[in-house]
């Protein structure tokens, strides 16, 4: 059972189950945040709560709820297909949905990508791309990024460098190697060894804190992957299904990548799904005679719910044009943070790319900020960006979240369908606690109290 102290006075039995049967630390730590409120509805960018708060989502879930929470269209999509009583799940027959869904993704992606493999989530398909990349080059090495996030599969955390989410579960698997992100002579050097199957990369690296690449890296990463026989996959988990404005960031720098993952937002956040494109060669390398036929599957993948939500889905985001909106309501909200912002010294940069952004704050210099600043960073890396989350939650009713491994950028990825004036309240909003931060000791005293009781629960 729960110890005493760990529910909030929110909690419901419901909560109180949860904590005492499936992860009772992630309820401490939202009741700690006091982020642990109940939502009954949820609908486009705004979730409503039992006790009538209305809270704006800029997270979307890390990027899944890129059609807006729970869009009707989708939700009728779904209901639809679960009423027709069709096949499902049968895993023995043409599961016609996931050709249909698998020729449209392939057209909006473009380029070499001429197959789909599905899967159920975005480390599944980072999995999936282990395998082929394997089997296509005969190679075992695999070349990541630093500061990636790719999954919290085997596989997947072995293309990750950040110890939080690789200490204890060793050995990973052998062979992976992280080279700097943006530099393409480590890259080169790396690659010249031949030994590496694939270079995974996300176009944007989201978990790191929102980087956006110089525009010609990605474009000499694929050359120097196709000069020394190395695939060059893209992980556009978070990038994909028109976050950045085109259906793949790929597509802003101009590439033609061997595989793409798609997942998050593939299925309208209401199915679990996930998709691996790759070109037709590398296909053939896994797929190449009917003893394979079935040599790489999973039991979910090419089910019929799933498959139906990937097509509402899209049908959503090009009908509401929904990458054309992401591009250029994304480049004015980044323009209305950055002159809102300009005069604090702690804020160093606004960036991003579509509707994918990021605050990056910096620590101060003035005597008066540096030393509780210095104070709460020794306690925890994290402590000063989540106050920031807390108190845009508690006081200004915004979800947002800091990046996995950046504790000092602050995302804001609301769903695609948000409109221009819910935009301007979250600049308005954090622009108040980013005053607060600096002219106020409030934010401060908060945040060491936040710390002692960190360390007391
Ligand atoms: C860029 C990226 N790749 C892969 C994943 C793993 O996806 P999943 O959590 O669906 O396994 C994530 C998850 O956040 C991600 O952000």
């Amino acid at each position: 059972m729960p110890q005493p102290g760990l529910l909030a006075p929110t909690d419901t039995g419901l909560a109180t189950q949860y904590a005492a049967y499936a992860n009772p630390q992630w309820v401490r730590l939202l009741n700690l945040l006091q982020m642990n409120v109940r939502y009954e509805r949820c609908l486009g960018a705004e979730l409503f709560t039992t006790v009538g708060r209305t809270i704006l989502d800029f997270l979307s879930g890390y990027c899944v709820h890129n059609a807006g929470h729970n869009h009707p269209d989708i939700v009728a999509a779904l209901t639809r297909e679960l009423e027709s009583y069709g096949p499902a799940m049968l895993q023995s027959h043409v599961p016609e949905l996931a050709g249909e869904l698998a020729q449209r993704l392939c057209r909006l992606a473009g380029g070499r990508l001429t197959k789909v493999s599905f899967c159920s989530s975005g480390s599944e398909g980072v999995e999936a791309a282990i395998k082929f990349s394997r089997a296509y080059t005969g190679r075992g090495g695999m070349l990541y990024a630093q500061g990636a996030f790719h999954g919290l599969t085997c596989g997947a955390l072995s293309l990750m460098d950040e110890p939080f989410w690789r200490d204890g579960f060793g050995p990973l698997l052998p062979g992976t190697e992280a080279v700097p992100f943006g530099s393409v002579d480590a890259l080169a050097e790396r690659l010249a060894t031949r030994q590496f199957a694939a270079f995974l990369v996300e176009p944007v690296q989201a978990e790191a804190g929102i980087r956006v690449p110089d525009a010609e890296y990605l474009k000499t990463a694929q050359e120097l992957c196709r000069r020394y026989g190395t695939l060059f996959v893209l992980d556009e988990v978070q990038t994909g299904m028109y976050r950045t404005g085109p259906f793949l960031a790929t597509h802003h720098f101009g590439l033609d990548p061997d595989m793409v993952i798609l997942a998050k937002a593939l299925s309208g956040g209401l199915v679990p799904s996930g998709a691996l494109l790759l070109s037709d060669e590398v296909y053939r390398s896994v797929f190449r005679s009917l003893k394979r036929a079935i040599v790489h599957t999973s039991t979910f993948s090419e089910n019929g719910l799933a498959m139906r939500a990937g097509l509402a889905t899209l049908d959503v985001l090009e009908a509401r044009r929904l990458g054309q909106r992401a591009g250029e309501l994304g480049a004015w909200f980044r323009q209305q943070l950055a002159s809102a912002l300009a005069e604090f010294e702690m804020v160093r940069e606004v960036r991003g790319l579509g509707l994918l952004s990021g605050i990056e704050f910096t620590a101060p210099r003035q005597l008066r900020l540096r030393i509780p600043f210095a104070a709460f960073r020794r306690i925890h890396r994290g402590m000063f960006g989540q106050v920031l989350v807390m108190r845009l939650f508690r006081e200004h009713n915004i979800l947002t979240q800091i990046c996995g491994n950046n504790f000092m950028v602050l995302k804001a990825a609301p769903p695609l369908v948000v409109s221009q004036a819910q935009l301007d309240t979250f600049v308005r909003e954090l622009r108040e606690v980013v005053e607060l931060v600096h002219n106020s000791t409030v934010f401060w005293s908060e945040a060491l109290g936040l710390a002692g009781r960190a360390v007391n629960i």
